[in-house]
């Protein structure tokens, strides 16, 4: 039977982990799920977000997955023992992945208001690193800007210096991107961080802890990646969605329609 991955996000902030994933493995069988109709997750009450997850599991249960990578931090912060128990398969989380790319002492976290307050990145690298400072911090603005593609710099760049200020009085060492849309503002983050400070994509870790079910790779591919096996779902507005991942991919993928509920496809 083909190794096949499920990915799943509230929008394009996923595809920064299913790329990171393409890259190192090749050419892979994958599903990519964004859940665009409800995109933000990382605004969403706790309960909301639960019932997210337990949804999404439920559509990935009839697709014949190996493994679920959780490519949201959002429902890996506050459901990923929800996708755990109905996923049927292994899950991947990318949060227990970022714990182990630290090394520094003072860390800053970049993520949704959810994911903050979870506090489920400090818990992870504490029970990793004991003695490490860890400073998450909320950004409200950054994934529907994000969404919309950046319209205006200067607005998400104030946003960003307001997020950034109390991770730079703390003086961190490295800031990790806790919200897989962010590193599609990767440039605009680096400019306003000291040269010193280490940006942390937990996407590379867990990139390569799935050679636990996809074997390592053996050389290191690279841009551009093949959409080749990859199938992409999204439960709104396909065609928004396949402009806005296209200078992210560097391809135009097919992007269908689909319904949580009913489980079939409309394209
Ligand atoms: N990209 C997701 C995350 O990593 C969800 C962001 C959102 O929808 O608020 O948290």
């Amino acid at each position: 039977m083909t190794t096949r991955l499920g990915f799943f996000d509230s929008g394009i902030g996923g595809l920064t982990v299913l790329k990171r994933v393409l890259q190192r493995h090749g050419e892979v069988s994958c599903i990519y799920l964004g859940d665009n109709a409800r995109v933000p997750y990382g605004t969403k009450d706790q309960k909301e977000i639960r019932l997210i997850a337990k949804e999404v599991v439920e559509w990935f249960r009839d697709q014949n997955l190996s493994a679920v990578v959780m490519a949201c931090n959002t429902t890996n912060s506050l459901a990923l023992d929800v996708v755990e128990a109905y996923a049927g398969v292994p899950v991947f989380s990318l949060i227990r992945a970022a714990s182990e790319m630290i090394f520094e002492k003072r860390i800053g976290i970049l993520a949704t208001p959810a994911t903050a307050a979870s506090g489920e990145y400090s818990n992870q690298i504490k029970s990793i690193h004991a003695g490490t400072i860890v400073i998450e911090q909320g950004c409200p603005d950054f994934v529907p800007m994000i969404e919309d593609g950046i319209p205006n710099i200067n607005q998400f760049r104030r946003s960003a210096e307001i997020y950034l200020s109390p991770l730079l009085k703390a003086k961190v060492q490295a800031v990790v991107f806790g919200c897989t849309h962010y590193p599609f503002a990767e440039p605009i983050l680096r400019q306003l961080l000291p040269q010193n400070v280490r940006l942390i994509d937990p996407a590379i870790a867990l990139a390569e802890q799935l050679d636990e079910v996809l074997g390592a790779p053996s050389s290191t591919y690279a841009f551009p990646i093949s959409l080749a096996s990859t199938r992409i779902c999204v439960t709104s507005d396909a065609n928004g969605f396949a402009d806005k991942s296209t200078p992210w991919l560097g391809v135009r993928p097919e992007v269908e329609l689909i319904s949580l509920q009913d489980k079939t496809c409309f394209s």
